[in-house]
């Protein structure tokens, strides 16, 4: 059956392929925008991103409003078949209004209000700041929502950052309130009477700083989540207006990177769509494959936030940023290449920060369409262009989903309490890269996943995979076991099952409420010291995994309560004790690695455990290495992505059936090359597409 998800808009069904357009800097400098629009067209962009830090030109003084600029460049925009992403400018502020308002500087953890300057600095809470976000929205939105180049709300820019003023702090106490409803409460919740924190009124609660309280974990947390529904709640403060106008236009806001600041899965219900902006540091000394498995997670975790909808790549650089340690520019063929890497991993849109370079401040050096050269003869320019004649060729990719059969978690709040606890590794424990690690070996396979919070729904997935589940939430524990007990298989490893939700820990042992389930207990962990290796052998097992692995800094001594081992460690005063175990729960199978292994594990674990649950991959042939496949489809058709990121040029082995060449339009079968930084964008003929 053929299943497709709406694009964005109905008024341009096609993949949507723009930049951030800051025409207002160049108001003094007449011809620019028409030269900017002529080539928009030579480089078949569709969409513009309009008025992000724009306040100032659109309010120059309180209450007086400018609009005329907008209006000629959206107008000139429609005119000539480019769409637009309207911004709310909130991202930055005119200084007039710090001037007359220092309730909307941002006061720092130290309580040093700021002064006026950059941006994303504005308090959260204050009610000014609120009322002039909400003139400005109305605006535009009473101005521009029926415009017929305005095709959705770009609101504000990569919210983040908190605010720590006398506004905030009594906002902080009454989310409290809400969420504990007594002292007692939040002091048993935070275990406030170690060192005589205990609190005896609400005022005496402060958030974290510095050079006050900063190691009550629960308070941590509880101050992070208040920032994310803060912020959330700005969010939705400012979409109101545009709600108002037109309640048909989609709404989103920029997210970043594995960004640890808000918990964004909990803005999934606000948005219309999720869109990010992708800015990865190609060609550095991690390696360009394990870069790219790194971006994939990312795009993945984007995808799985409003349950695998298709999302924008709203910002990333044609060629080089100027904020990184390194500048480097990204090699012939990497743009096109990760450009198509998003839309592989469920992108309906690529888009650049930023159109023309700006001339002065701060991001005069930052990569761009347009160059100060000002014209078209470049080499960027031509590779930007390459992926605008590309994207052209894949209307009907648009809407279509990425099936994953497999979720890892990698949730929010547990990597803030992980990070926060003060436990076996202080110096590193490394969840992200244990994520990324767990990752890996199914983007090595060419295996779709998704990257999920602790609350989505598992009973869609055959195989959940949830390395270093520290926290469990109220509800998780119990869901995972069904998950389990119903036939889905669960992989966790050490250090999981810990804490709960404030970040007690479990009493009656660890892992806590994830213990019936895996049918073990953890007695203790031991750390180990950079450079200090245990090692562990697999036993006679079904799943056909033999040989050693290095075992490496946090190794779990754990007893077998109906698990059984699959392999023991090797070395120290636990060698011979199980190291891997597998427990038979229900109908279906929960396994529990107990040290933190070298790569080569990960990666011949998962492979037995893909082979085992029968988990689809893209393509049925072993992919050479640096190899990624991924696909997207519509229930009956498959579209192939086949991207190489290794430096050397690689055969792959098609399975015995035909496929077509999206982009020219050849059949191909067999087998095909692929350049180094090269890619292939295959469909897979009708009525040949994967099964499922
Ligand atoms: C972010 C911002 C942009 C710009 C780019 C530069 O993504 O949203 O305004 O600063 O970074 O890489
Ligand atoms: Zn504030």
């Amino acid at each position: 059956m053929t299943k497709r998800y709406n694009p964005v808009s109905s008024k341009i069904p096609k993949m949507l392929h723009g930049a951030d357009y800051n025409p207002e800097q160049w108001g003094d400098y007449p011809g620019i925008i028409e030269e900017d629009i002529r080539m928009m067209k030579l480089a078949n962009c569709n969409v513009m991103s309009v008025g992000i830090f724009s306040w100032a030109k659109l309010e120059p003084e309180e209450g007086v409003f400018r609009l005329e600029w907008l209006d000629q460049i959206l107008d000139k925009l429609a005119e000539n078949d480019i769409y637009a992403f309207l911004a709310t400018p909130s991202g930055a502020r005119p200084a007039w209004m710090s001037e007359k308002y220092k309730e909307v500087l941002r006061v720092g953890p130290n309580r040093v209000r700021n002064l006026h300057g950059l941006r994303h600095n504005h308090c959260y809470t204050s009610p000014v700041y609120r009322e002039k976000v909400t003139t400005i929205n109305q605006k535009l939105a009473e101005r521009y929502a029926g415009h017929p180049a305005v095709i959705g709300w770009h609101v504000s820019n990569e919210y983040g950052g908190e605010c720590h003023c006398d506004l905030c702090q009594e906002a902080f106490r009454e989310w409290l309130k809400e969420k504990y409803g007594t002292l007692d409460h939040l002091n048993h919740s935070w275990w406030t009477t170690f060192w005589s924190h205990t609190y005896t009124s609400w005022s005496q609660v402060e958030s974290p700083a510095p050079h006050g309280e900063s190691m009550v974990h629960g308070l941590n947390l509880d101050w992070k989540r208040f920032v994310t529904d803060q912020t959330l709640d700005f969010f939705k403060h400012e979409t109101k207006p545009l709600r108002a106008a037109k309640p048909d236009l989609p709404v989103t806001t920029n997210f970043m990177e594995a960004f640890e600041g808000l918990h964004y899965a909990k803005f999934a219900d606000a948005l219309d769509f999720v869109s990010w902006d992708s800015y990865p540091t190609w060609h550095d000394a991690v390696g360009d494959v394990a870069q790219a498995a790194w971006v994939a997670m990312n795009h993945d975790m984007f995808r799985s936030i409003k349950d695998g909808q298709p999302f924008l790549l709203m910002e990333s650089t044609p060629s080089m940023t100027n904020w990184q340690p390194v500048s480097k520019l990204k090699r012939p063929g990497m743009h096109l290449l990760a450009s198509m890497q998003a839309v592989a991993h469920g992108a309906d849109s690529v888009q650049y920060f930023q159109w023309r370079k700006s001339r002065g401040s701060s991001e005069k050096f930052h990569g761009a369409v347009v160059d100060h050269a000002g014209h078209e003869h470049t080499r960027v320019f031509q590779e930007v262009s390459q992926v605008g004649d590309a994207l052209a060729e894949l209307d009907e990719v648009v809407g279509t989903a990425v099936e994953a059969e497999v979720a890892i978690i990698f949730d929010t709040e547990n990597r803030w309490a992980i990070k926060d606890a003060q436990g076996p590794r202080n110096q590193g424990i490394k969840y992200e890269e244990t994520i990324a690690a767990h990752y890996r070996a199914f983007w090595k396979q060419g295996v779709a996943v998704d990257v999920i919070d602790m609350e989505k729904d598992l009973s869609k997935y055959k195989l959940v995979v949830a390395p270093m589940l520290y926290m469990v939430r109220d509800g998780v524990g119990q869901k995972i076991e069904e998950f389990v007990r119903n036939g889905g298989a669960f992989v966790t490893t050490y250090w999981s099952g810990i804490a709960n939700e404030t970040d007690l820990a479990f009493l009656g042992g660890f892992p806590g409420p994830l213990r019936r389930t895996l049918g073990i207990w953890s007695e203790e962990i031991d750390a180990l010291h950079d450079g200090q290796t245990n090692h562990i052998t697999l036993t006679e097992n079904e799943l056909g995994l033999s040989g050693e692995y290095t075992a490496m800094e946090l190794c779990d001594l754990i007893h077998l309560e109906g698990a059984e081992a699959l392999a023991v460690y090797q070395e120290d005063f636990y060698a011979g004790s199980p190291a891997l175990t597998v427990h038979r729960f229900g109908k279906g199978k929960a396994y529990y690695i107990a040290s933190r292994n070298e790569q080569s594990f990960h990666e011949a674990f998962y492979e037995k455990l893909v082979e085992e649950s029968g988990l689809k991959r893209a393509l049925e042939t072993k992919l050479p290495d640096g190899v990624s496949a991924q696909s997207r489809t519509d229930g009956t058709h498959d579209y192939l992505f086949l991207m190489n990121f290794g430096g050397e040029k690689q055969a792959i082995a098609l399975p015995n059936e035909n496929f077509t060449d999206l982009l020219d339009g050849s059949v191909v079968s067999r087998s095909i090359e692929i350049a180094p930084l090269g890619l292939k964008l295959l469909k897979r003929k009708e009525g040949n597409h994967a099964a499922g």
